[in-house]
C-alpha cells in the first residue's frame, strides 16, 4: 500500500524511540547520549543494546542488530513492515491511510487474527446462553469468579461439531482460514467440523492484545485434558505464554510462571496479577526472553509432584541464560497453586512467595542431596559441585554468604572453600578470554561499523558505505555530489543512496532514522545503522565524500571498459565479422 508523502516521517517522529523500546526492554543504564539494557535478540546478562534518543535509533553491540522505531517493531513483534507501521499508528493514535486493498489479498496474517477474535468473542458469548450451562457448572465448581471469566475471556465450546465452523462461516470465513486457523478439523468425508468441542475455553492473547490461539479444557474426563491450537501463522506455542498479556501490567515488579491455565487463573483471582503459563509445553528460552522483557524476577511456581519439579531445575539453567534471577516456590502440602490458594489462601502463597528459595539454595539442595555427608569422599563431591555453583554468583556478598553456609554443612573452613571457588572462577574467566580472543580472530563478533552483509563488490562498497556516511553526517554536501544510483555496485545502498538524495531536493531532513523508514530488510536496517553509528564529524564529511567517490569511480572504470570489451567481443562473433 502506497503511503501518502510525509506519513512515515510523521509516524517516526510521533513514537519516540526510548519510549516505544521501553515497552519491551528495560533501560536502565545511560552512557553518554545512549541508554542501554539487555538485547532482546539474543541471550545476553550484560547489556549491549543500545538506543540513542537524539538519533533515534537502536544498536546492540553484540549481535549488530539495529535499525529505527520501525525497524524495531518489525523484529521484536515479528512482523511486517506494513504491520510494524499500523502498531505505530495505534500507538500513536494516529489514522492509517484507508485500506484499499482487496479482501482476497489482504494478509493472510490479519485475517487468522480477525478469525480467532471472533471464535473468542463467539465461545464467551456462549456462556451466557443454554450451550453454556455444562462450562458454567464446571466455572463454578472450579471457584473461578465472574470477574476472571470476563478479565481472561473465557467461553464455552459446546459438545456439538458444528457449533463454531456454522457460526464462522456465516460471519464470511471460509472453511480453509478456519483450519489453518486450527478451529476446525477436515474431516474424512471433505467436510470440516468443530476442533474443540465439550470444553471451557481459554484465548491466547499475546502482549499486543491480539487473540492468537486458545487452550480448551475438557468438562469433567476426557482426553486429551487440555487441547491447545496447533502452530499456525499467528500462534507459536513456544514463543508465547498464556496471561502475559495481563501479568505484564501487574506492579509486583516480578513474574510467576505456574503450569497449568487453571493455576494462572486461580493466581490472578487471588490478587497475584503476575501469573503465567506456558502453554502445555516446556518451558523455551524465547519464553524466557520474552519474559525478560518485562521483568528480572521470576518465582517459578510448578506442580509439586517430581515432573514440576524437573521442569523446574531445567526452567533455572534457561533463566540462567536471560540473565533473569529466578526461585523455586514449592507449594507444600498441595498438588499445584490452585490447590495450594483454595486451601490455603493467598496470604499463606504470599508467605510462599517471600520466603520462596533462592535458586543457588535449591541447587546446593540439590547438589548435597546427590553425596552422602558423612564420608570425606562425599563431602569432597559435593564441596567441588558448591564451587561450580557458587562460581556462577555475581555478586561478592551474595558469593561470601553461601560459602559459609556450605563450609560450615561439611565441616571446612571458609576461607579453602572460598579458595576453591576462585580458582573456579578464574578457570571460567580465562576460558571465556580465550573464546572471546578466538571470536575476535575469525571476526565475528559484531562491533559498529563491521559488517555482516555480503556485498558483490566489497571494494566498491565500503566507498559506496562511506559516501553514504558522508551524507548523513552533513547533508549540506547532498547538492554538491555528482553521481547517480547507477553509479552503486550494491542495490540496496544505491536505494538508499537515492532516497536520501530525493529527500535533500524535496527539502525534507536527513537524519539516520527518517532515512531508516526506506529500509525494510532486517539486515539491511542492521547495516545502515552501524555504519552511521562509526563516529564521524561534519566537518571533514565534504572531503572524506569527494575522496569515496574518486575511489568508486576509479574502481568502476576498469569493468567498464572491460564491459565494453565483453560486447564487442559478442557483437563480432554474432554477426560473423569474423575473427
Ligand atoms: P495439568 O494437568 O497440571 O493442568 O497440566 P491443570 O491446569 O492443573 O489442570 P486441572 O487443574 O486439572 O484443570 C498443566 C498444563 O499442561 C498443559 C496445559 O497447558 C495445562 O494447563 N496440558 C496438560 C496440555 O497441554 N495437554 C494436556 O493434555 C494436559
Ligand atoms: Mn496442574
Amino acid at each position: 500500500m502506497p503511503l501518502p508523502d510525509g506519513f512515515l516521517d510523521e509516524l517516526v517522529a510521533r513514537n519516540d524511540i526510548v519510549d516505544v523500546v521501553s515497552d519491551y526492554v528495560a533501560l536502565n543504564k545511560r552512557s553518554g547520549s545512549n541508554l542501554f539494557g539487555l538485547c532482546p535478540f539474543h541471550s545476553e546478562k550484560t547489556p549491549s543494546f543500545s538506543v540513542n534518543q537524539d538519533r533515534q535509533i537502536y544498536h546492540c553491540f553484540g549481535c549488530g542488530k539495529g535499525g529505527g522505531v520501525i525497524n524495531f517493531i518489525m523484529e521484536i513483534e515479528n512482523v511486517g513492515f506494513m504491520d510494524a507501521v499500523a502498531i505505530l499508528c495505534r500507538r500513536a493514535g494516529m489514522e492509517l491511510p484507508p485500506d484499499d486493498t482487496p479482501e482476497e489479498i489482504r494478509s493472510r496474517r490479519q485475517r487468522l487474527l480477525e478469525l480467532n477474535k471472533e471464535a473468542a468473542r463467539l465461545y464467551f458469548e456462549t456462556l451466557k446462553t443454554e450451550k453454556g450451562s455444562l462450562a458454567v457448572d464446571y466455572i463454578r465448581r472450579r471457584g473461578i469468579s465472574p470477574k476472571m471469566v470476563t478479565r481472561f475471556g473465557l467461553g464455552a465450546a459446546p459438545d456439538e461439531w458444528n457449533y463454531m465452523t456454522d457460526a464462522l462461516k456465516k460471519k464470511g470465513f471460509t472453511e480453509v482460514q478456519m483450519v489453518e486457523g486450527g478451529l476446525a478439523k477436515r474431516g474424512k468425508n471433505g467436510g470440516i467440523y468443530d476442533a474443540f468441542r465439550n470444553r471451557l475455553m481459554f484465548p491466547v492473547i499475546d502482549v499486543r492484545g491480539s487473540v492468537i490461539g486458545f487452550s480448551g479444557r475438557i468438562l469433567g474426563d476426557g482426553e486429551p485434558k487440555y487441547l491447545n491450537s496447533p502452530d499456525t501463522p499467528v500462534f507459536s506455542k513456544s514463543r508465547n505464554l498464556f496471561a502475559l498479556n495481563l501479568a505484564k501490567k501487574s506492579k509486583r515488579g516480578m513474574l510467576i510462571l505456574a503450569e497449568g491455565n487453571i493455576d494462572v487463573v486461580s493466581l490472578h483471582q487471588a490478587g497475584f496479577d503476575c501469573a503465567v503459563a506456558s502453554l502445555g509445553t516446556a518451558l523455551t528460552e524465547e519464553q524466557a526472553r520474552l519474559m525478560s522483557r518485562y521483568t528480572s524476577q521470576v518465582v517459578v511456581a510448578y506442580d509439586n509432584d517430581t515432573a514440576g519439579q524437573k521442569a523446574a531445575q531445567r526452567a533455572i539453567g534457561i533463566f540462567d541464560k536471560t540473565g533473569i534471577s529466578c526461585r523455586i516456590l514449592r507449594v507444600e502440602g498441595a498438588k499445584d497453586p490452585d490447590e495450594f490458594i483454595k486451601s490455603r489462601g493467598p496470604d499463606a502463597f504470599q508467605l510462599l512467595l517471600e520466603r520462596s528459595e533462592n535458586h543457588v539454595e535449591y541447587r546446593l539442595l540439590a547438589a548435597g542431596s546427590k553425596y552422602d555427608l558423612g564420608t570425606t569422599d562425599g563431602k569432597l563431591g559435593y564441596v567441588t559441585e558448591a564451587a561450580e555453583i557458587l562460581a556462577t554468583l555475581r555478586n561478592v556478598v551474595e558469593r561470601d554468604m553461601y560459602c559459609r553456609k556450605v563450609a560450615e554443612e561439611v565441616g571446612v573452613s571458609p576461607e579453602a572453600l572460598a579458595s576453591e571457588v576462585k580458582k573456579t572462577i578464574d578457570k571460567r574467566m580465562s576460558a571465556a578470554r580465550r573464546k572471546q580472543e578466538k571470536q575476535e580472530m575469525r571476526g565475528s563478533v559484531t562491533a559498529p561499523g563491521v559488517s555482516k552483509m555480503k556485498y558483490e563488490d566489497p571494494a566498491s562498497a565500503v566507498a559506496e558505505k562511506g559516501i553514504i556516511r558522508c551524507m548523513l553526517a552533513d547533508p549540506g554536501i547532498c547538492g554538491t555530489i555528482q553521481i547517480d544510483e547507477s553509479d552503486f555496485t550494491s542495490p540496496f545502498l544505491g536505494r538508499v543512496f537515492s532516497y536520501i538524495a530525493a529527500r535533500y531536493r524535496a527539502g525534507d531532513n536527513i537524519d539516520l532514522s527518517s532515512v531508516l523508514t526506506t529500509v525494510e530488510k532486517s539486515e539491511e536496517a542492521s547495516e545502515l545503522t552501524s555504519l552511521a553509528a562509526a563516529p564521524m564529524t561534519a566537518a571533514n564529511a565534504a572531503a572524506a565524500c569527494s575522496d569515496y567517490i574518486a575511489r568508486l569511480k576509479s574502481l568502476k572504470k576498469p569493468a567498464q571498459e572491460q564491459d565494453l570489451r565483453e560486447i564487442a567481443d559478442k557483437l563480432r562473433t554474432q554477426k560473423g565479422y569474423g575473427g
